[in-house]
């Protein structure tokens, strides 16, 4: 019921901060819970995101791992008012250190710097890529992107403190959104709000949403993503070790992690 309640919350502040740009075409359909840590200890419950296709088939049971978020407020976009004269560029850096009273050797400053350069490196071969660093600049992308105004935002529901981290979960559901045609849009440590979104223009990817009934009883509708090409993957990522295959060799799919966003034509 707590999960409820934060939900709408959230959803409702989207909307509120979206309200302007919304209209009635883009509709935050679903929201997905993410893990936060992709580079985890294979041995960690946060490896439990990690899977296979066939483990959301109806009626599978396994283990999944949702973690907890403290402040969803901290994930939701700032209005373009609030950013107009905030510079976005590595040039600025110091003055943006100093702007939010980050010292230059300070953990803050570093993930700033880290941001700031991801947003301004080429994208990889056969991607396009964008920082949004507001619901108008995320618009904007996917409009380029898709040709459309009309879209549709998924992102995680939030867990409350009453679900288990980790529990076994069997699907009750599996319904597949998507192939190739989404923009996912990963959130990055910054002091407002800014997701990195890149767009495949020959991806494989698959969509699902799941709903997942777990051992507590708690009814949980997450997005499920298939990478089906993962040949060019680094061997060592956490995927392979947890899965116990290579590059290549199989699909790797994952929850949606809990503070990204996926982008999808409507
Ligand atoms: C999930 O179920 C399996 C099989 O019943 C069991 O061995 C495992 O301990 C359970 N995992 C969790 C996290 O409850």
């Amino acid at each position: 019921m707590c999960n409820e309640v934060v939900y709408y919350r959230i959803l409702l502040l989207l909307f509120v901060k979206l309200a302007p740009v919304l209209s009635s075409d883009i509709g935050v359909e679903h929201v997905l819970r993410l893990p936060s840590q992709m580079n985890a200890d294979p041995t960690s419950l946060v490896a439990t995101i990690f899977g296979v296709a066939d483990d959301i088939e109806v009626g599978n049971t396994r283990p999944f791992y949702f973690s907890h978020i403290e402040d969803p407020t901290s994930f939701e976009f700032f209005t373009e008012e609030q950013i107009r004269d905030i510079p976005f560029s590595s040039e600025a850096l110091p003055q943006l250190l100093r702007f939010f009273a980050f010292s230059d050797d300070s953990p803050q400053a570093l993930a700033m710097k880290q941001t700031l350069e991801l947003c301004e490196a080429e994208p990889p071969k056969g991607e396009v890529s964008h920082c949004a660093t507001s619901l108008v600049s995320l618009l904007d992308f996917a409009r380029r992107v898709f040709g459309s105004d009309r879209i549709t935002i998924l992102r995680s529901p939030l867990v409350s403190n009453s679900t288990p981290p980790v529990q076994n979960y069997t699907v009750v559901e599996s319904e597949e959104i998507s192939t190739g045609n989404m923009i996912p849009c990963h959130y990055q440590t910054y002091p407002y709000a800014v997701y990195h979104c890149h767009y495949e223009l020959a991806s494989r990817n698959k969509l699902f949403t799941i709903s997942l009934r777990g051992d507590n009883g708690d009814t949980l509708t997450p997005a499920f993503v298939c990478h089906f090409d993962t040949s060019s993957w680094d061997a060592d990522h956490v995927a392979f070790r947890v899965l116990g295959f290579k590059p290549g060799d199989s699909e790797v799919c994952h929850l949606l992690p809990s503070h990204d966003l996926v982008v999808l034509p409507k």
